[in-house]
């Protein structure tokens, strides 16, 4: 089997692997750590991107490291919003990078569509789970087969939830495969001043109070003493808000 930088080229890590290079990159940079990302795995790792400020800084870092080998995959879960398609498109052309879209299975979709009302996300926390599970879970489970890993903008000061993430993970919900968090550590002002110092485009809406961007229905502005993940889903009572994406039930005490 190749090997690379101490690790093998098969799509499962291992719990001891994950370890030992969760310490050898702890204190390096996020620079450095897409860097060892892209030379070790190459086309067979991508960022996960909803074009939220996190993921267009990350963007930056990637193509600056090897454009060629920049890999990105979006899920349109076909309720986004108008700016969230700009940015993409804003994106793509600054880059010159592609960007693998996946979308919702239509079978799935339609037979969802027929039984429940177009907005059954406000009717119950299920109603939600289920628009998640078959706008965005299923379609993440797609894009990440025949993966070795992949790169994604979670922070630990997003929520409470992300609090104890670490960089390099196990996604023990994805066959085991490779998940790295590279701004883990970083702040909200470390990823604006990113943003702004090597002229990202971003998405509009961040100017417009949104600092968490998902779907349209379910993302709304915040006042700026808000928690910023309190403008999602935010008719929702529970204290565990997330679509699922980076649900492991395995990590929640
Ligand atoms: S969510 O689970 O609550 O929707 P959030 O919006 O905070 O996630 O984004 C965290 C990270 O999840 C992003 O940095 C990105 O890596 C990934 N992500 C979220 N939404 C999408 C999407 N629609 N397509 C691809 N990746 C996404
Ligand atoms: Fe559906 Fe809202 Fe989930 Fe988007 S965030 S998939 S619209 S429930």
């Amino acid at each position: 089997m190749e090997k690379k930088a101490g690790l093998s080229i098969a799509t499962r890590i291992t719990r001891i692997e994950v370890q030992n290079l969760g310490k050898s990159m702890r204190d390096k940079s996020a620079a450095e750590i897409l860097r060892w990302a892209i030379e070790t795995y190459g086309e067979r790792i991508a960022l996960a991107s909803s074009f939220g400020a996190e993921d267009v800084a990350i963007i930056d870092m990637m193509s600056k490291i090897d454009r060629d080998k920049t890999r990105v995959f979006t899920l349109d879960t076909g309720r986004l919003n108008q700016e969230t398609y700009d940015v993409m498109d804003e994106i793509r052309k600054k880059y010159g990078i592609l960007v693998d879209v996946y979308c919702p299975d239509h079978h799935e979709l339609e037979s969802m569509l027929r039984t429940h009302r177009m907005n059954l996300m406000y009717d119950s926390v299920e109603n939600r789970k289920l628009c998640c599970e078959i706008r965005k879970v299923h379609p993440l489970d797609r894009a990440l087969r025949n993966m070795s890993g992949w790169i994604t903008g979670l922070r630990r000061q997003q929520t409470f939830t992300r609090s104890a993430i670490d960089k390099i993970e196990i996604d023990s919900i994805h066959n085991d495969i490779i998940k790295i968090n590279p701004l883990a550590d970083w702040d909200n002002d470390m990823v604006w001043s990113y943003i702004k110092q090597n002229d990202v485009p971003y998405n509009k809406l961040h100017d417009k109070g949104y600092p968490s961007i998902g779907c349209e229905p379910c993302t709304r502005a915040v006042e700026p003493n808000e928690d910023p993940r309190s403008g999602r889903w935010w008719w929702e009572s529970s204290a565990h808000k997330e679509c699922g994406l980076h649900w492991d039930p395995a990590k929640i005490k």
